[in-house]
Parts: C-alpha cells; sequence; structure tokens
C-alpha cells in the first residue's frame, strides 16, 4: 500500500526543485545542500511567498540606486571577470553589485535572498563567454548573444515576480526546511520522520559542483581563483570528482578499509585497482581509482544517514547513472542497491529511478 507522504526530504537539494514540488503539493519538505553558493541559491527560490509588490520594489530601488552611483572599477579584478566581461558590462555589474550591497541590509532575509538570486541569474546572460555543458564557465569560447545588464535584471525580475505569484496562487507558506549541512550525516533532522526521499545524487562521473559556479562566487568575492574552491566548496561535497581526492590527497588502501563499503569490497577494490593501473598509463592525471572509493564510501554514509531519519514505511527514490572513468565500467546502481540492502532497505529497480523500500 502507497501512503500519501506527509514529510519528504531531498538530502541533496541542489536548487531546491523537490522543496518547491512538496510547497506546491502543500507537504512539509527538508532539503540538505551543502555547496554554500547552491544553497543560497535554493534559499532564493525558496522565498517565493514574499510579497511581490516588495520585490519589484526592492529591484527597481537597486536599479535606481546603481544608475546613480558613482564607482571607480577596482584594480585588482579578477582574471576570470575581465576575462567573461567588457569593461562597460563589468562596471555595471559591479554597479548593481554595490546597490545591492548598500540596500539590502534593511530588508529581510527572504527579500534578500530573492534579490541575490536574481542578480546570480544574470551573470551568465550579460557574459560575452559561453557555458559549456553541466555548467563550467568557458572563458575562451565567445557567444553572440549577450544581454545588457540593467535589461537583464529587468526581466529577471518580471520572470521571478510571475513564479512567486504562481506559487502563491497553489499555497500560502513554504513549508520546507533548508539545511546547510551533509547528507552523509543528515544533522538537524529529527529520528524518524521521513516518509519519502527522492533526490538526485552527485554521480560518480567527474563532475565538479565547485568549479560549476566559479564566475558567481568570482563575482560576490568568495573566491579569487580556481584554487579557492576547495576550501570553500568542494571540501564539503561528497567525493565525485578527481580534483576532490587529489587535493585531499585520499590513499585507495585507506579507503577499502572502511568497513562502510564492506557488502561490495569484493567487486570494488579490482575495479579500483584497474583504475589504479590504467592511470599509471595515462601518465597518473586523474586519480579515478580513489574517487570511486571514497564516492561509494560516502554514499554508504548517506543510506546510514537515511536510516535514523526514515520511518518504517518510507521509500527512498534516487536518481543515479552508470560510470566509467578511463573506460572502466562501474556499475553505480548494482553498487548503491547492494549497500542500500546491507543497511536492510529493499530494493525495487525501475527503469531510470532505484527505488528502495524499508521493509515493513
Ligand atoms: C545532482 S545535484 C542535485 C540537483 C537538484 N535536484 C536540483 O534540483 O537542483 C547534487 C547536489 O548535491 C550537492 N551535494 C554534494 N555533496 C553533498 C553533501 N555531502 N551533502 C549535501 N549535498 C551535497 C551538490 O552541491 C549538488 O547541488
Amino acid at each position: 500500500m502507497v501512503l500519501e507522504p506527509q514529510t519528504i526530504l531531498d538530502p541533496f537539494a541542489g536548487s531546491g526543485t523537490a522543496c518547491i514540488v512538496a510547497d506546491q503539493l502543500g507537504i512539509n519538505s527538508y532539503g540538505v545542500e551543502a555547496h554554500p553558493f547552491v544553497y543560497r541559491l535554493a534559499k532564493g527560490k525558496l522565498s517565493w511567498n514574499v510579497d511581490s509588490y516588495d520585490f519589484v520594489a526592492a529591484i527597481n530601488e537597486i536599479t535606481e540606486c546603481a544608475t546613480n552611483l558613482t564607482l571607480k572599477l577596482p584594480e585588482n579584478i579578477p582574471g576570470l571577470l575581465s576575462k567573461c566581461y567588457t569593461q562597460e558590462t563589468l562596471f555595471n555589474l559591479l554597479k548593481i553589485k554595490q546597490a545591492y550591497l548598500e540596500i539590502t541590509p534593511n530588508l529581510s532575509e527572504d527579500l534578500q535572498s530573492l534579490i541575490f538570486l536574481a542578480i546570480c541569474a544574470i551573470l551568465r546572460s550579460s557574459s560575452h563567454v559561453g557555458t559549456a555543458q553541466w555548467q563550467y564557465i568557458l572563458p575562451n569560447k565567445r557567444k553572440v548573444k549577450i544581454c545588457e545588464p540593467f535589461e537583464a535584471l529587468d526581466k529577471q525580475m518580471s520572470l521571478m515576480r510571475e513564479d512567486m505569484l504562481y506559487m502563491q496562487s497553489l499555497a500560502k507558506v513554504s513549508r520546507a526546511n533548508l539545511i546547510q549541512g551533509d547528507a552523509r550525516n543528515l544533522a538537524g533532522i529529527p529520528d524518524n520522520v521521513i516518509d519519502l526521499v527522492i533526490t538526485s545524487p552527485p554521480y560518480a562521473n567527474n563532475y565538479d559542483y565547485a568549479d560549476a559556479t566559479r564566475l558567481e562566487m568570482t563575482f560576490w568575492g568568495e573566491v579569487n581563483s580556481w584554487g579557492d574552491l576547495h576550501e570553500t566548496v568542494r571540501k564539503f561535497l561528497i567525493h565525485s570528482s578527481s580534483q576532490h581526492v587529489s587535493k585531499e590527497k585520499l590513499s585507495l588502501d585507506a579507503l577499502i578499509a572502511e568497513s562502510v563499503i564492506e557488502p561490495i569490497k569484493d567487486e570494488l577494490i579490482p575495479v579500483c585497482k584497474e583504475l589504479e593501473a590504467v592511470r599509471a598509463t595515462k601518465g597518473g592525471n586523474k586519480a579515478y581509482h580513489t574517487m570511486i572509493a571514497a564516492y561509494f564510501a560516502d554514499m554508504a554514509n548517506v543510506f546510514y544517514a537515511l536510516r535514523r531519519v526514515t520511518t518504517d514505511n518510507c521509500q527512498v527514490c534516487i536518481v543515479v547513472g552508470d560510470s566509467a572513468p578511463y573506460g572502466v565500467y562501474v556499475p553505480v546502481e548494482k553498487w548503491l542497491g547492494k549497500l542500500a540492502i546491507a543497511l536492510t532497505f529493499i530494493k525495487i529497480p525501475t527503469n531510470q529511478l532505484t527505488i528502495f523500500h524499508h521493509p515493513y
């Protein structure tokens, strides 16, 4: 029997889609996101309940203040910003940022989050450089369609206003609890309260979530270089990129000694050893052998934490993809399933979703 969930959880909340949908359905939700910048974006999206007049008035005030600002371009502009914007565009964006910094301290936290989101949303569209698949900024690639920052902000305001009004037509308040935290411990979520987990975790595919927000974080002064990304973002995340494990100098022997991966050890170790051997033929480049071992250790800890917060008849729905670093096949779905079953979830695979049930 499938019961209507009372409370859902997305332990990898990203920009908060699952929590938004829960709000639309009038369901309580928890979202956990470890990336500090992505968490702020989700905060903005979940602030849909702000009075839309206040939002429009605040953006208009920022635009007016920015237009009248006399600002000198700072001398130490990060190289990435100089590559991604013409001087005039950067000048206007920095004016908008300055106006945001002057005006928003007097506004409610929700309104601040919405405005932050609106400004972040125009940073790509007003740049003349391209964005690769998966959001990495490509400073050397030119694009044709570029928006002037003030126009882009006006458009973004209208778009967000429409979305806010739509959400407000469906629900009175947000029932989402967004936590800046770690899916590996789910701190802040009480025991046995979650009826449905629905999530898309990082895949074991070398995607670097820290690098994906480099332009935006550089604009806000949160990082100055690619090198800063580890300390500010990457170190908080699931190990799913080779940069992450290399920076932490993780050792394969230590990783495979971890008891949490016991249920898949026999299959995991030969694959990691093969990855290590292939790496040696490639000049010791990508540390996929430790990335894969660390990924499964992390995900085992996520299942462990999920056991604590879920109710006895909770379903856990996870969108996962296979992985083949250096061409070596890693059966991600199968191994995640094994880890989950070892923690007494029952696995029911479907086409795209891997669905785990708690036993009754
Ligand atoms: C595939 S994305 C989720 C996208 C999301 N469904 C959305 O609507 O935007 C995975 C997310 O997990 C986050 N993440 C990585 N490690 C985490 C951890 N240890 N705890 C919580 N979130 C984490 C990443 O920052 C990323 O935002």
